[in-house]
């Protein structure tokens, strides 16, 4: 068992009292920050669970109880942050991006990004899509698509898996589940693509024009592919989310629908490579776990909570305190706006001891946070269990003796105040 690899591979590591910096000096939106984010969110962990940031006035929220607090009380914090970022349904937006907008449906705020009572009425429709039952009758097709990835490149004893395996993965479950066909599948990367970069709030007008140019392109692709499976369902999750009918709520229009679907394709994509391509990276360089997973393999789903608890693609989730409170001592007055960091919550060593060790067999590890908690937890986290276990087993499998490829460089975490992702990673491996 080793000290996770982002531990020792940065300033992640905590450092003595008298090389500490101020608090204030830290900056969450500092890409290297937002890259090696373990000093500073062990420090606030410790020192300011909730904390007013001194460049933004962003009030941080760290530790895994306060956390918890705060996704479990919409009243108090909500997720109706759009507006706060630019985006949503009633935000004021440049000029050149409104004249792009025309061309297609107006932004609803659906699941994600809108509050109890409405955003339960869009969840209670859409969990007919990800239902237990619908979400293993995928485990045969998640089996099959693993195997066939892996089929592409395990005679060659290298793979840069992340475009080669973890990245069509979960996109490719998810294309098929919406009726997106093969060819277009690169299309569908690149929306994702742009929703991810528009969600990082990190967008400037331009790149916003870009983006909803994209969005634009979406609506219209899956318009028509909506009306097509109210009319004529498939055993699809598209078509259990167009149909779903609940008592007393009225059914999703298009505008609704494809909101639900812009979230899903984010959601379901970026997160689920990322937490592969860091799961994978940490059992490569950790002989020990990778033995004990290959030796026993029902290990597997504890493993992948623990890579969960570790990689927390999802980084930070945006918040807005609706009413005047108090949180950890702290006065929060109405309007403030928050960043709920969940990936300090996943290293308190108030919940996890010695938090920043990879551990497989760690008793708790799904009491992590990766994929929230309260109204808003995780829609899709059962898949995205289900594609990471299925991940693990098979690579653990084909990969024989596998390890970083010779000479490449460190990893690199793309700039986004949200999702922690990974840009490459190089494997070499005995050839099969
Ligand atoms: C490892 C992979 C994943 C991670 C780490 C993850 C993480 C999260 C987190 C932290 C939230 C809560 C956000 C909040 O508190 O405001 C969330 C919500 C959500 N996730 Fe995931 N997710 C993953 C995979 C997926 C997949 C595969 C799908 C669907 C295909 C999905 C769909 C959603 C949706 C629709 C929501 C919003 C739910 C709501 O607001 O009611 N996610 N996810």
């Amino acid at each position: 068992m080793s000290p996770s690899t982002d531990e020792v591979s940065t300033p992640g590591s905590a450092p003595s009292s008298e090389q500490k910096r101020a608090l204030a000096s830290f900056n969450p939106f500092d890409p290297a920050v937002q890259a090696q984010p373990f000093e500073y969110n062990d420090r606030l962990v410790a020192e300011a669970p909730v904390y007013r940031e001194a460049n933004t006035g962003l009030i941080l929220v760290s530790s895994h109880a306060l956390v918890n607090q705060v996704l479990c009380d919409h009243e108090t914090f909500s997720n109706r942050f759009m507006l706060m970022m630019g985006g949503g349904a009633k935000a004021k937006v440049p000029d050149a991006v409104a004249e792009v907008m025309k061309g297609g449906y107006p932004p609803v705020d659906t699941m994600l990004t809108a509050d109890p009572p409405e955003q339960r009425r869009f969840r209670s429709l859409v969990n007919k899509g990800f239902s237990l039952r619908r979400v293993s009758a995928l485990a045969p097709r998640i089996e099959a698509l693993t195997q066939e990835l892996i089929d592409g490149f395990a005679a060659e004893g290298r793979v840069e898996l992340r475009s080669k395996f973890a990245v069509p993965l979960p996109l490719t479950v998810i294309a098929e589940q919406l009726g997106v066909p093969r060819a277009d599948l690169e299309k569908f990367k690149k929306w994702s693509d742009g929703f991810v970069a528009q969600l990082g709030g990190m967008a400037s007008p331009e790149e916003q024009v870009e983006a909803w140019k994209l969005i634009v392109e979406f609506q219209k692709y899956f318009e028509k592919v909506l009306k097509d499976r109210a009319e004529n369902p498939q055993a699809d999750i598209l078509s259990a989310v167009v149909n779903a009918k609940v008592e007393g709520e009225a059914p999703l229009d298009i505008a609704e629908c494809l909101s639900i679907l812009q979230q899903l394709l984010v959601a379901g994509n970026e997160t689920t490579a990322s937490s592969i391509c860091h799961g994978m990276r940490l059992l490569v360089e950790d002989p020990e776990q990778r033995a004990l997973l290959r030796a026993e393999p029902e290990r597997i789903p504890n493993a992948v909570e623990e890579i969960l608890r570790l990689s927390t693609p999802t980084a930070n989730m945006w918040r807005v305190c609706i009413q005047d409170t108090e949180l950890g001592g702290v006065e929060i007055p109405k309007g403030s706006a928050m960043l709920v960091r969940y990936s300090a919550a996943n290293r308190d060593p108030a919940i996890f001891p010695d938090p920043h060790r990879f551990d497989v067999t760690r008793a708790n590890a799904g009491e992590q946070l990766a994929f929230g908690a309260g109204v808003h937890f995780c829609l899709g986290a059962q898949l995205a269990r289900m594609e990471m276990a299925k991940a693990f087993e098979a690579l653990l499998e084909r990969l024989p003796n596998p390890r970083i490829a010779q000479g490449s460089p460190p990893p690199e975490y793309p700039p986004n105040i949200l999702l922690r992702g990974m840009t490459t990673l190089p494997l070499e491996f005995d050839p099969a």
